[in-house]
C-alpha cells in the first residue's frame, strides 16, 4: 500500500512503499552524474554491493535497474553515480530528479565486489572503467579496507579527462574525511588513465599493466601472488583484466568460494 504524505507546499503525495527522498543532484558532465538519497531504516549492505533502483512508471509499476552504490555501509544516505542514456528507459527520467523527488530502493542489496569475497592479501587492486568506479566509491571511504590491506590502489579509465571529476572530487575529499581521511594518506593510491584525450597516464588500464607502466610509476611489485583485485567496468574490461589475474596465478571469488580477483559488471541504465 502506499503512504500518502504531505509534499512541499501543503499537497499531499501518494508515495511507493518503497520510495526514498532524493536529498543532493550533482550533474559532472552531459552524459554523468550522481544523486544521494535518504537511506531506508532497515536497509543493510556491505560496501562495494548494489541493489535494483528507479522510478514509478505512469501505470505505477516500478522500472527498476541494478546500481552498485557508491556511498560506506555506514553513511546514513545513499549515494550513487549513474550515466545518463539519451532514450535509456530509465536514466533518461532519473537524469532529472531534483531534491524531493522520490526513487524507488528496494531491500535486496547484493554482489561479489565486497571484502569477504577475497582472501586475505597485501595490495589491493580496484580496477575501473566509466561508471565502475561506483562500488569502489563505497568501498574506499570503509575504514575495514585500510585494516585489511597494506595498500590499496583505485584505477580509473575514462575517455576523456571531464569524466574522471567525480572520482578526482572523491579522492580529493579523502583528505579531511574523520573516519578514513589518515589511513587512506598513507594507505590509497590513485591511477586515474584516459585513452582518447591527454592527460597524465594515457592509455587502457589493461595496455599499462601489460606494459607494466602503471606498476613502474606507482613503484609496487607487478601483479602477483601478493595482489588481490575487484574488477568493475565493460564486459570488455573484465574479460581483459580477468586474463591478466589469472595468467598471473589468481583465481576468481565468491561470497561462497572467496579467491584472489572477483569482478562485477558496471551496470548501465
Ligand atoms: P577506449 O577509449 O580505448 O575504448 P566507454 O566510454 O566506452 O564505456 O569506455 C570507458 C573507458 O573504458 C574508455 O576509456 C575505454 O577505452 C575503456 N575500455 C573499454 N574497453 C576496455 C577494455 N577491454 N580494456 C580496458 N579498457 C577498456
Amino acid at each position: 500500500m502506499n503512504e500518502t504524505v504531505l509534499a512541499k507546499g501543503g499537497e499531499t503525495r501518494s508515495l511507493h512503499p518503497d520510495a526514498q527522498i532524493v536529498t543532493a543532484v550533482t550533474h559532472w558532465t552531459d552524459r554523468l552524474f550522481s544523486f544521494r538519497l535518504t537511506r531506508p531504516r532497515s536497509l543493510r549492505f556491505r560496501s562495494g554491493e548494489f541493489v535494483m533502483i528507479g522510478l514509478e512508471r505512469d501505470d505505477g509499476k516500478p522500472l527498476l535497474r541494478a546500481y552498485s552504490i557508491a556511498s560506506p555501509s555506514w553513511d546514513d544516505e545513499l549515494e550513487f553515480y549513474s550515466i545518463k542514456v539519451p532514450d535509456g528507459p530509465l536514466t533518461s527520467r532519473l537524469q532529472n530528479i531534483q531534491p524531493g523527488d522520490a526513487v524507488i530502493v528496494r531491500p535486496k542489496p547484493t554482489g561479489t565486489l565486497v571484502l569477504d569475497a577475497l582472501l586475505p592479501g597485501k595490495r589491493l587492486w580496484l580496477v575501473a572503467t566509466g561508471t565502475g568506479i561506483a562500488p569502489f566509491a563505497s568501498l574506499i571511504r570503509d575504514p575495514d579496507i585500510y585494516q585489511r590491506y597494506d595498500k590499496v590502489i583505485l584505477t580509473h579509465t575514462c575517455r576523456g579527462t571531464a569524466e574522471l571529476a567525480y572520482g578526482r572530487e572523491l579522492i580529493a575529499s579523502l583528505a579531511d574525511d574523520p573516519l578514513v581521511g589518515e589511513e587512506a594518506g598513507h594507505k590509497l593510491g590513485y591511477f586515474p588513465t584516459t585513452t582518447r584525450e591527454a592527460s597524465e597516464h594515457q592509455g587502457r588500464i589493461t595496455d599499462l599493466m601489460r606494459s607494466g607502466q602503471v606498476f613502474r610509476d606507482l613503484g609496487v611489485p607487478e601483479l602477483g601472488a601478493d595482489d588481490r583485485v575487484m574488477i568493475c567496468g565493460s564486459m570488455g574490461l573484465n574479460l581483459d583484466v580477468k586474463a591478466i589475474c589469472e595468467e598471473r596465478g589468481l583465481v576468481e571469488g565468491s561470497n561462497a568460494a572467496p579467491g584472489t580477483f572477483v569482478l562485477e559488471k558496471a551496470f548501465v541504465g
